[in-house]
């Protein structure tokens, strides 16, 4: 299969590349698109045939369900069989935007292969104006998960989307790079009180300040906190292994001088201001004070990291507040829970035998 990408942010034959996608859509066809988190890789998610082509182009589980996303807050009445008061409360505060909510669905409507037979559909309106003109002009919901090849960080520019999916698809529509950077918050409007399933780009504190307590995995054992499914797979992960960092200058340089020592290359992704020439490679994520903006770069750089040929990857950690909670989810799983200090208790543990 030819991998077309078509460009719709430069004004150039738009309603032509739109009509394009829709056309692709409504046959039962795959498209990638931006959203304001990340690329999603959308098929029509009342076509069963459809869909079961995201599992098989992205290479995804078959047990993890996928977020349906809508054009307009009304089509929730289609699509979710109880629709409780805090859940209005959410939508009025926080759609379009990069918040999910989880409820029971109403059954027979969406492909039994998204909700993968939970008996419950996950809905979000992107903040995307590419996102909303194919969502409107489709008329119907798209099912889309992010648009990268399972395991892989998610895209969040078109040429991440084709390094992934290039031959496997037959759009991607280019509407430049996503702003928010990580995914949506997952939120489960069916349990009391709502849980939250994975942090993202709408914090525990701005869902409180709208309904009150949450149940959040930031607050419970990791064992016992409540998780969305996709959450148990491996994720955001490049070629080499990752480690994490604490932000201190001396670490940081101690760390690369161990590691060079042992003959490895090493990359960094890190704060601006911790940037040094030690490394053979250092990714800056912007000002160390605003996780926000470590979100909006942090797979571009996980994905610049396989651009190298880095043995060891270092990942400078960020305070795990607000946007930090996602961003430190995120790098928690790609880094598989490792810090740099188990690095080198193991490595001079292997010394000694
Ligand atoms: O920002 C985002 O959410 C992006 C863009 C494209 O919208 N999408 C995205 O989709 O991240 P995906 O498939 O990579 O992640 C969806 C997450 C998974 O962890 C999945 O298990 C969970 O949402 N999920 C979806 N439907 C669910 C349901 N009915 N119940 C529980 N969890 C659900
Ligand atoms: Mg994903």
């Amino acid at each position: 299969m030819n991998t077309q990408t078509l460009e719709v942010d430069k004004g150039v034959d738009n309603d032509y590349s739109y009509q394009q996608t829709v056309d692709c859509l409504r046959n039962g066809g795959l498209v990638a698109f931006p959203t304001e988190t990340v690329y999603g890789l959308g098929a029509l998610a009342t076509d069963p045939d459809a869909t079961k082509q995201i599992f098989e182009a992205k290479g995804r589980p078959s047990d993890n369900p996928l977020i349906v996303h809508i054009g307009t807050k009304e089509e929730v009445n289609t699509y979710a069989a109880e629709i409780p008061e805090t859940a209005h409360k959410l939508m009025d505060a926080f759609w379009p935007g990069p918040l999910t909510l989880i409820f029971n669905e109403k059954p027979g409507v969406i492909a039994e292969n998204v909700t993968v037979g939970r008996g419950t559909v996950g809905l979000r309106m992107p903040d995307h104006p590419v996102a909303l003109k194919l969502l409107r002009l489709l008329g119907g919901p798209l099912a889309a998960p992010s648009a990268n090849r399972s395991g892989k960080p998610s895209p969040t520019k078109a040429s991440h989307v084709a390094r992934d999916l290039d031959g496997r698809i037959p759009f991607i529509l280019d509407g430049g790079a996503t702003g928010v950077g990580v995914e949506s918050t997952v939120i489960d409007m069916t349990s009391t009180p709502p849980a939250i399933l994975r942090p993202g780009g709408i914090t525990v504190e701005m869902i409180e300040s709208v309904i009150g307590p949450v149940r959040s995995e930031t607050r419970v054992e990791e064992s016992e906190a409540p998780r969305a499914p996709g959450m148990k797979y491996k994720h955001y992960s490049p070629d080499a292994p990752v480690w994490l960092i604490e932000p201190d200058q001396n670490q940081i340089e101690r760390a690369v001088q161990h590691l060079m020592n042992e003959g490895k290359k090493v990359a960094i992704i890190g704060p601006d201001e911790l940037k040094t020439d030690k490394p053979a490679w250092y990714f800056a994520t912007g000002a160390h004070a605003d996780p926000s903006q470590l979100a909006a770069h942090l797979y571009d750089a996980l994905r610049n990291c396989d651009e190298t040929d880095a043995d060891v990857i270092l990942a400078v950690e960020t305070p795990s507040e607000g946007m930090g909670i996602a961003v430190m989810n995120r790098l928690k799983k790609a880094a598989d829970g490792k810090q740099f200090t188990d690095y080198t208790i193991e490595s001079s543990n292997m010394k000694t035998d």
